[in-house]
This record gives C-alpha cells, sequence and structure tokens, in this order.
C-alpha cells in the first residue's frame, strides 16, 4: 500500500562535473515540518546538493519532487515561486541597497505587478509596494534586525547579514527552506538565537533543509542527519546516532565530534 507522497522526495540524484562525481546518487524523503542537518567534510558535496534542489544547478541524473511536481530542469526563480527557497555560503545581498530594500527587491517576485505597473506606478503597485514594506518590516523585526532597516546591507556585522540573508529568502513565502552554512562566522550566542528562530519558523509550519560545520549546532535543532563524504551519503539518522557512528567519526578525520 502506498502512502502520501512525501513533501520533498529525492532519489538518485548525482551531478559530475567533468572527471569529477561531485555528489552521487543522494537521496531523501523529508516530511512537512521536518528539520534535516546535511553535514560532511569540506569539499563532500553538500552544497551541489542545495545547488541542484533550487535549480540552480542541473542533475546529472535522478529525480527532485517537491509537493508533487518534478523540479528536474526548472530554473531556480520557477522553483522559488513553487515554495522552495535558499540562502547561499557566500552570501548573496544587495550591498549597495539597505537592509528593509534588500527584503523588499525579494518579495518582489511573489508580487501582482507586471512590468507595467511599476513603469507607470500605477495603484495596484503602490498598494503593493506598501504591503511589501510592511510584510518585510514584519520579518526583519521576527529575525531582530528591524532597528538596522535604514542601513546599507554592506555595513551589517556578519552575523546580522547572515539573518538578513534568511529573511531575503522567507520574503519568498517558502514552504521550504534550504540554509546553507547559516550559522558561520556566528558567536555561539548568535547560534543559539538563530536556532531558536528556525524552530519557531518550523512551529509555524516551514520545513528546513540546514547544512552546517558546527555540530552542536545541527545537533540541537534537527530531527535527522545526514552524512556525506566523497559525495556520498555515508550515514543518516538520529542526531545522536550519527555522531556516534565509526564511520562518521572517520569521514571527520578519525577525530572525536567534540560538543
Ligand atoms: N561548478 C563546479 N565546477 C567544478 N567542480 C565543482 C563545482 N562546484 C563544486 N565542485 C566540486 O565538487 C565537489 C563538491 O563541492 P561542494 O561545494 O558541493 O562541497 P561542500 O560539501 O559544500 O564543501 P564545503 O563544506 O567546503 O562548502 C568539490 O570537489 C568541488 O571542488
Ligand atoms: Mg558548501
Amino acid at each position: 500500500m502506498s502512502g502520501p507522497e512525501p513533501f520533498l522526495e529525492v532519489s538518485s540524484l548525482s551531478k559530475r562535473f567533468g572527471g569529477l562525481l561531485a555528489v552521487s546518487a543522494y537521496q531523501v524523503k523529508l516530511a512537512k515540518t521536518e528539520i534535516l542537518g546535511l553535514m560532511g567534510p569540506n569539499g563532500a558535496g553538500k552544497t551541489t546538493v542545495l545547488n541542484m534542489l533550487s535549480g540552480l544547478d542541473q542533475a546529472s541524473q535522478g529525480s527532485i519532487r517537491f509537493l508533487g511536481q518534478a523540479l528536474n530542469g526548472l530554473p531556480s526563480h520557477q522553483v522559488t515561486r513553487l515554495g522552495l527557497a535558499r540562502t547561499f555560503q557566500n552570501l548573496r545581498l544587495f550591498s549597495e541597497m539597505t537592509v528593509l530594500e534588500n527584503v523588499m527587491a525579494a518579495s518582489f517576485i511573489q508580487g501582482p505587478y507586471t512590468l507595467l505597473d511599476t513603469f507607470f506606478m500605477t495603484g495596484r503597485f503602490r498598494r503593493g509596494n506598501r504591503q511589501l514594506q510592511e510584510s518585510a518590516l514584519n520579518l526583519l523585526e521576527d529575525l531582530g534586525i528591524a532597528d538596522d532597516r535604514h542601513m546599507l546591507a554592506a555595513k551589517l556585522p556578519y552575523g546580522k547579514q547572515r539573518r538578513l540573508e534568511i529573511a531575503r529568502a522567507l520574503a519568498t513565502k517558502p514552504q521550504l527552506l534550504l540554509l546553507d552554512e547559516p550559522a558561520a562566522g556566528m558567536v555561539q550566542e548568535e547560534q543559539q538565537d538563530l536556532a531558536r528562530l528556525l524552530q519557531r519558523l518550523r512551529e509555524q509550519g516551514l520545513s528546513l533543509l540546514v547544512i552546517d560545520h558546527n555540530i552542536a549546532f545541527l545537533t540541537s535543532l534537527c530531527d535527522r542527519i545526514q552524512v556525506m563524504h566523497h559525495g556520498e551519503l555515508v550515514a543518516e539518522g538520529l542526531p545522536q546516532e550519527v555522531i556516534a557512528d565509526p564511520v562518521v567519526i572517520e569521514a571527520y578525520l578519525g577525530k572525536e565530534l567534540e560538543l
């Protein structure tokens, strides 16, 4: 008997760059409101998985189904419209725009406007623009950076830039959010705040796939963790099981995983 189709179902996903098999037969089934962690040493293929899921890289092989639809071959803006958003390991903010403008620009793709609307500043655009501004401000408040709304993005401290990047992704109203090293460069207190924020988003119905090198952050946040090494999945399970797995410890050069 087959149950309902999973929220996200990925099978046999592979990516070849010339002679390098960067990702080999990656697979996952994700339930709604689940938080999945993806860890692994540098070069393991984690970002490449996210690039394929978000339509930035085309898979060499395999299938991606999200909310019952095949995502293979769709460009990233269409994937975003279907409810899948992401952040980048190397931030992609508009550094010469303010914090607020950054979020408004990201939510624009969800707006009901045509280019003519913006060109002639129609009533629909002006009303929509006010709504965009309001919802952008709400997001900034949720992320604790509303006080910085008029600051240029480039001037924000690094931890806040990471939060702005998340606000930009949330502005597209995703059902699934992919985060590539969201806690990188954050001090411990910021990491804990971020983990609490992500838990709160999950309680509001969001599903998350989170890459990070910080094991304490991932184990406290995630329901389940996958581990990649040399492009392959080498472990998957509950956080405490995964970090005690000898294969995982070996993948991290045999050193004890510190918590
Ligand atoms: N566009 C590309 N062209 C060629 N090789 C690439 C490309 N993108 C990634 N690779 C290679 O694919 C492998 C996997 O890279 P990827 O960025 O997915 O690793 P990662 O697990 O995210 O590593 P890190 O933890 O350092 O971010 C690496 O060997 C990398 O050099
Ligand atoms: Mg990466």
